[in-house]
């Protein structure tokens, strides 16, 4: 069983490579027979959805563009909470189909933010993709399209997803040990 140490925090193998490789080969499949006749813009959401953007990205074989945009966080003007604001716009949605491609579906909150602004800016037809979800975390009823796979509700490290910064490099998926 592989473990890996990050800062103060130990993980397991949880997801090998491999398994994360083929799944992947699968949504892109799925995508390529429903999404054929569509104008597709895919929208990554950095940073964490840059490795599964681009593996998956890499296996469409429609006509297909992708973006990035990016959600800064910043203090409100009261102390309630912070207010995330999806920055790095420089693709013109309205009319396209997009695809949403994101690391971890969790509460949903993240989501909804992002589901708010392309309705804003007239996105024809949403989808969603994501790598991994956490169903019992999900507090949302966005209706998720492609996921790659469902995991418990622990924390985990790899392919993009980090603790503090790090282990974003990782090629395969650890969970926190405790
Ligand atoms: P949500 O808004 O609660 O759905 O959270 C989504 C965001 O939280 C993801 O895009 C990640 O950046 C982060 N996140 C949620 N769960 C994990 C995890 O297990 N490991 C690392 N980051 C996570
Ligand atoms: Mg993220």
């Amino acid at each position: 069983m592989k473990e890996i140490r990050i800062l103060d925090k130990s993980f397991r193998e949880m997801i090998t490579e491999e398994a994360i490789r083929m799944r992947i080969g699968e949504l892109a499949e799925q995508m390529n027979n429903d999404l054929k006749n569509k104008d597709v813009v895919c929208l990554g959401i950095l940073n964490g959805a840059f490795l599964f953007a681009a593996d998956l990205f890499r296996r469409l074989e429609i006509p297909a563009r992708i973006s990035f945009v990016k959600l800064a966080s910043y203090e409100g003007t009261r102390s309630s909470g912070t207010i995330k604001e999806l920055i790095g716009w420089n693709e013109d949605i309205r009319g396209k189909t997009v695809v949403v491609l994101e690391d971890i579906v969790d509460t949903g909150h993240t989501l909804e933010r992002i589901m708010a602004e392309l309705v804003m800016r007239k996105a024809s037809e949403i989808r969603i993709a994501t790598a991994f979800y956490k169903p019992e975390a999900y507090r949302s009823n966005i209706s998720l399209d492609y996921v790659g796979f469902e995991i418990p509700n622990d924390f985990v490290v790899g392919y993009g997803l980090d603790y503090d910064g790090y282990g974003r490099n990782l090629p395969s998926v650890y969970t926190l040990i405790h």
